[in-house]
């Protein structure tokens, strides 16, 4: 399995990634946005200093997001950063190639699969494994898969929402949605222009979601300033916006996920959904700390439902506990080919 060569584990998520080092834990965790000089194509930052950069770069400089909707949008940039990331985390000492375990969101085909391994091989992984990031999300929530029961797992990220039902170490019915919160971001943009004659950046649009955000219209969070350019008379402008306003501009993007989760739970067989009827459902990933988010969807699901301890890293601690459980990863991973 895995012996005395370095393993790392990747979560290469849409709007954040994180890496796994065995040993060292969670050695690396930043936005997955990628900058470089356009002509030369030397990056010139990755992560947070790239994500700065994002709308703001002259025409000499490209600042992108590589992944959308969970998967790679853009092959030689997703190239670039694992390579840069995995570069970050080799030691000088050890020569050979790390072993490398990438989550991918459950629905992803065998394109973007073989698109995955490959990027990860090119960028310097000996052999890469694939495992899907509900089951890595169930077990980094600390969710008892193994036994024979239900247990649902909600992962809300940036790009994807996973929805998957596992019992017995496997998932029994699944769905992966392409709304998360980018789709909310987006949502506040289109409002604040229709609503406002404000034209707003997607940073601006996360920021305000993150700080005043809910989807919860009985909740008061308070109000921000945005600011923007008036797209009627082309000046920078700058409006209050009130928490109620981000529920109804992100409310469309929200009741998306709960029917996902609905038709889910739907399919699941009725002794399992018992079972997630009587444990709740857990949800992970940045969407599940918006405001009212998990309230809201147990009052219109009619089940409980509860936040994982850390969401934003349950997939990457998943990820980590199958370097130490043989369980896990004869029975969580797909193996790609091996490389010297
Ligand atoms: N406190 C918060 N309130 C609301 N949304 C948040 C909060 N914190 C983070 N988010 C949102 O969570 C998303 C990022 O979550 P996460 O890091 O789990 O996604 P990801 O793993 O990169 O994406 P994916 O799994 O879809 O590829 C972003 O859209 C971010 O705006
Ligand atoms: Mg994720």
């Amino acid at each position: 399995m895995f012996g005395l060569s370095m393993t790392v584990g990747i979560d290469l998520g849409t709007a954040n990634t994180r890496v796994y080092v065995k040993g060292k834990g969670i050695v690396i965790r930043e936005p997955t946005v990628i900058a470089l000089d356009a002509e030369t194509r030397k990056i010139m930052a990755v992560g947070k200093n790239a994500r700065m950069m994002i709308g703001r770069t002259p025409g000499s400089i490209l600042a992108v997001r590589p992944l959308k909707d969970g998967v790679i949008a853009n092959y030689e940039m997703t190239e670039e950063m694992l390579r840069y990331f995995l570069n970050l985390t080799r030691s000088r000492r050890i020569l050979m190639k790390p072993k490398v375990i990438v989550c991918i969101p459950s629905g992803v085909t065998g394109i973007h699969k073989r698109a995955i391994l490959e990027a990860a091989s090119e960028a310097g992984s000996r052999q890469t494994f694939l495992m899907e990031e509900p089951m890595a999300a169930a077990i980094g929530a600390g969710l008892n898969i193994w036994e024979p029961s239900g247990t649902m797992v909600v992962d809300i990220g940036g790009g994807t929402t996973d929805i998957a039902v596992i019992s017995l170490g496997g998932i029994v019915t699944a769905d992966s949605c392409t709304v998360g919160g980018d789709r909310f971001d987006e949502a506040i943009i289109r409002y604040v222009r229709q609503e406002h004659n404000l034209t707003i950046g997607e940073r601006t649009a996360e920021d305000v979601k993150i700080q005043i955000g809910s989807v919860d219209p009985r909740a008061n969070t308070g109000t921000a300033e945005i600011k923007g350019r008036d797209f009627v008379t082309g000046l920078p402008k700058s409006i209050d916006f009130s928490s109620g306003e981000v529920c109804r501009a992100i409310s469309e993007p929200f009741y998306e996920i709960i029917n996902n989760v609905k038709s889910v739970l739907e399919r699941t067989p009725p002794e399992l959904a018992s079972d997630i009827v009587e444990k709740g459902i857990v949800c992970t990933g940045g969407g599940a700390l918006l405001n009212g988010f998990t309230m809201l969807m147990s009052e219109e699901i009619r089940v409980p439902v509860h936040v994982a301890e850390d969401p934003m890293n349950c997939v990457i601690i998943g990820a980590s506990k199958a370097f130490e459980s043989p369980e896990i990863f004869r029975n969580s991973l797909v193996p790609g080919p091996k490389f010297m």
